[in-house]
């Protein structure tokens, strides 16, 4: 499958015969240069309701027809903007789609909507796609229950670094040895002076102190997993 970081939270997934993109935070993402106007998706699948995460949801989902998947609240704030199709999930709850399977799994965080709304609770995304298991971290500080994360074989864990919001490096040090995946990518960071971070040197922290392989992508680059 092919993927592709727009930089902070969003990635878009060529997998399991379909377009998934996470988190797309196009518009007033300082580090992505591409338009959400370009951007083709059959799901979108939210972590939480924070504009940096929701972004674009709604002008894609009406122009792409696309399926937003997120907790109940996410979703029923989407359906209300006038997105077409949605699919309510929550917390420790999975569902297999036409793509593969995704449950949602326990973020440490806040979910407030753009419009200030409640957004229910955030979400880390657990996706099988192609055989392949992938877990987006959402926005979480590092929490003990990663470790469970452990039994599920991740081949790429998404985790952010930058510090502040959520986790910063050395707390996502320790989250890669809690989940033990085989490659690590970090995210949400540079996005903003507030959450620099240099992932290149947690890159080789990462490798030294475990056994996953970090990659660090630049906004806009595609990769083959
Ligand atoms: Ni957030
Ligand atoms: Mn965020």
């Amino acid at each position: 499958m092919k993927l592709t970081w727009y930089g902070h939270s969003v990635f878009h997934i060529e997998g399991g015969g379909a377009k998934i993109l996470i988190d797309p935070f196009f518009t007033g993402n300082p580090s992505c240069e591409v338009s959400h106007e370009d951007i083709d998706a059959d799901f979108i699948l939210l972590t939480h309701g924070h504009a940096d995460h929701y972004g674009d949801t709604t002008a894609i989902a009406k122009r792409t027809e696309a399926t937003i998947v997120g907790n109940f609240e996410v979703v029923n704030y989407a359906q209300k903007e006038g997105c077409p199709n949605a699919h309510p999930m929550h917390i420790g709850g999975g569902n297999t789609f036409p793509f593969g399977h995704l449950k949602l799994t326990i973020a440490h965080h806040g979910s407030s909507m753009p419009d200030g709304s409640y957004g229910g609770n955030p979400a880390g995304l657990l996706l099988t796609i192609d055989g392949k298991k992938i877990y987006h971290a959402g926005d979480t500080g590092l929490t003990y229950d990663m470790k469970l994360l452990e039994k599920e074989q991740v081949d790429l864990a998404i985790l952010p670094i930058g510090d502040n919001f959520t986790m910063g490096p050395d707390d996502a040090l320790e989250a890669v040895k809690f989940v033990n995946p085989k490659l690590v990518i970090p995210v949400h960071y540079n996005t903003w002076p507030l959450i620099e971070q240099d992932p290149q040197a947690w890159g080789a922290r990462v490798e030294e102190a475990t056994s996953a392989k970090v990659k660090v992508l630049t906004p806009g680059e595609s990769f083959e997993l």
